[in-house]
């Protein structure tokens, strides 16, 4: 008996929601296949498409540590062979190994008669992003499970909301040719905030959460700030504020950091502006002398 589930690349955050906020870009991702076993042990059998860079051991590797978890869950022992065939760049910030662990997750489940709920796969998928990169933060694998926007309201007890999404938002993901580690840029983060800053945050946060809602662009836009990771974490990808400002005239929404970056993402309302933000990307880009894959696609 064997399962291949996808799942999709995320951009986590959203400039204003640290590690509370994610959103799903549906066409990119990571395809993973497990077969059952007899031999009661998981094996990670197989990976393409990472330059043979990932771990193949067992508590190591995100989509069998995702596995182990779940496996712990139920008390049960039962062998699986994991073929992991990654869609996705390491190190992009566009939500890599949490896109393995989903899909890992979502076939494990379905092998096994689905004892889960989706929504009960995310505590999993966490153990795996604590492997990758230090810190056991959802905003990836919860919308990489659950698909659209999705807000993480707590984590001790953990609490995962799904938002609307507006009709007609894109968004255009630019990755520069350049690798971080999560666990880098979570490194160059100040530990303290202050009480102007995150009165500014939360205004931002409950601001985009509430243009969701109402379908308000406008409000959407205004709200796409972040004054507590992206000061530390742009000043390690080159061409984030000249990209920031060469879409100010063409009427996107707005820019920031996907996750952890590198990987910037603009929001914009219809796909005809999206196109003109990745026009405007390849030309900073090209400029900066910094190779670019860019891809547009409705939220
Ligand atoms: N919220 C996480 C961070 C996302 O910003 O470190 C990592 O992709």
């Amino acid at each position: 008996k064997q399962v291949t589930a996808f799942a999709p690349a995320t951009v986590a955050n959203v400039s204003c929601g640290f590690d509370i906020l994610g959103f799903a870009i549906d066409e990119l991702g990571d395809r993973v296949r497990i077969n059952l076993s007899d031999n009661g042990e998981l094996k990670v059998k197989e990976i393409t498409g990472d330059d043979g860079r990932l771990p193949v051991e067992v508590d190591k590797n995100t989509c069998s540590v995702a596995i182990q978890a779940m496996l712990d869950a139920l008390g049960i022992k039962q062998g699986m062979d994991i073929h992991l065939y990654k869609g996705l760049p390491l190190g992009s910030g566009m939500g890599s190994s949490a896109a393995s662990a989903a899909a890992a997750l979502v076939a494990a489940n379905e092998l096994l008669g689905k004892p889960f709920e989706k929504k009960d796969l995310v505590p999993f998928a966490m153990e795996a992003e604590r492997i990758a990169c230090g810190a056991a933060h959802a905003d990836n694998v919860a919308p990489s499970i659950l698909g659209g926007f999705v807000l993480i309201r707590g984590y001790d007890p953990l609490d995962v909301v799904k938002l609307p999404v507006p009709d007609g938002l894109y968004c255009t993901l630019v990755h520069p040719h350049l690798e971080l580690k999560t666990a880098d840029s979570r490194s160059v983060l100040r530990q303290r905030i202050s009480l102007k800053e995150s009165v500014v945050q939360s205004g931002n946060i409950a601001g985009l959460i509430a243009g969701l809602f109402q379908s308000d662009f406008e409000l959407i836009s205004r709200s796409l700030k972040d004054v507590i990771a992206e000061p530390s974490r742009a000043l390690l990808i080159p061409g984030f504020y000249e990209l920031r400002e060469a879409i100010r005239s063409i009427g996107a929404l707005g820019s920031g950091i996907s996750g952890s970056g590198p990987t910037i993402f603009i929001l914009s309302k219809g796909k005809d502006i999206a196109l003109k933000a990745s026009q405007e990307s390849e030309k900073v880009f090209e400029k900066i002398g910094l190779g670019v894959d860019i891809y547009v696609s409705e939220v």
